[in-house]
C-alpha cells in the first residue's frame, strides 16, 4: 500500500516520535514493506514512519534507489553511536519537495538499531547513506533539514511554502 506522505507544515514532522515497542509482527513487517513501496512511489532513498503519519521511531533507506536490493536498510529505534569526519552535499526531504540546499553532515556514522524482528544491530554507513541516516533520524526527533541551514535560507524557503499554501499547491 502506498501512502500519502505528510508536507511541511504538519506538526507531526516535528514532534518526537514514540519507540517501537513490538518486533516481530505482521504489522510491523508490512508497515516496513509500505514504507519502501511509498519511498520508491516517490523517488526517495529514505522514509521515516512520521512522513506517513505513523509517529514511530521507523526508518526505511536504499541509497540505491531501488537499483540493488541489497542496499536496503531498516531502521527501528535507532540511535547514532559514533560521526566522524564532515562531508557537504545537496540534499532533499520528500516532505518538502521541490526544496534542495547543501546541508553538513558527518561523513561516516555508525547506527545501533533494532531490526524488524527486534534484534540489535549496528550499521556502518559512508558518505549517501551516512547523509540519509542522518536526515532520517533527524526525522525521528521531530528535525527537518530546514534546522541545518542558515536563518535566511530557513526563512526563504519558508516563505515561498507559505505562498504554495495560500495557493493551494502544498497537499
Ligand atoms: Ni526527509
Amino acid at each position: 500500500m502506498i501512502y500519502r506522505i505528510v508536507k511541511y507544515g504538519d506538526p507531526i514532522l516535528e514532534t518526537p516520535a514514540a519507540d517501537v515497542t513490538e518486533f516481530g509482527t505482521p504489522e510491523l513487517k508490512q508497515l516496513v514493506d509500505d514504507m519502501f513501496e511509498t519511498m520508491y512511489a516517490n523517488k526517495g532513498i529514505g522514509l521515516a514512519a512520521p512522513q506517513i503519519a505513523v509517529s514511530q521511531r521507523l526508518t526505511v533507506i536504499d541509497p540505491s534507489a531501488a537499483e540493488d536490493a541489497t542496499q536496503k536498510v531498516v531502521l527501528i529505534n535507532p540511535e547514532i553511536i559514533v560521526r566522524e569526519g564532515t562531508q557537504i552535499g545537496e540534499e532533499g526531504c520528500l516532505s518538502i519537495p521541490g526544496f534542495r540546499e547543501d546541508v553538513k553532515r558527518a561523513k561516516h556514522v555508525v547506527v545501533r538499531a533494532r531490526n524488524v524482528e527486534g534484534e540489535t544491530v549496528e550499521l556502518p554507513g559512508d558518505d549517501l547513506l551516512a547523509r540519509a541516516m542522518q536526515h532520517e533520524i533527524d526525522h525521528l526527533n521531530g528535525i527537518l533539514f530546514l534546522s541545518h541551514l542558515s536563518m535566511l535560507k530557513r526563512d526563504l524557503i519558508r516563505r515561498k511554502i507559505r505562498k504554495l499554501q495560500k495557493a493551494g499547491e502544498w497537499n
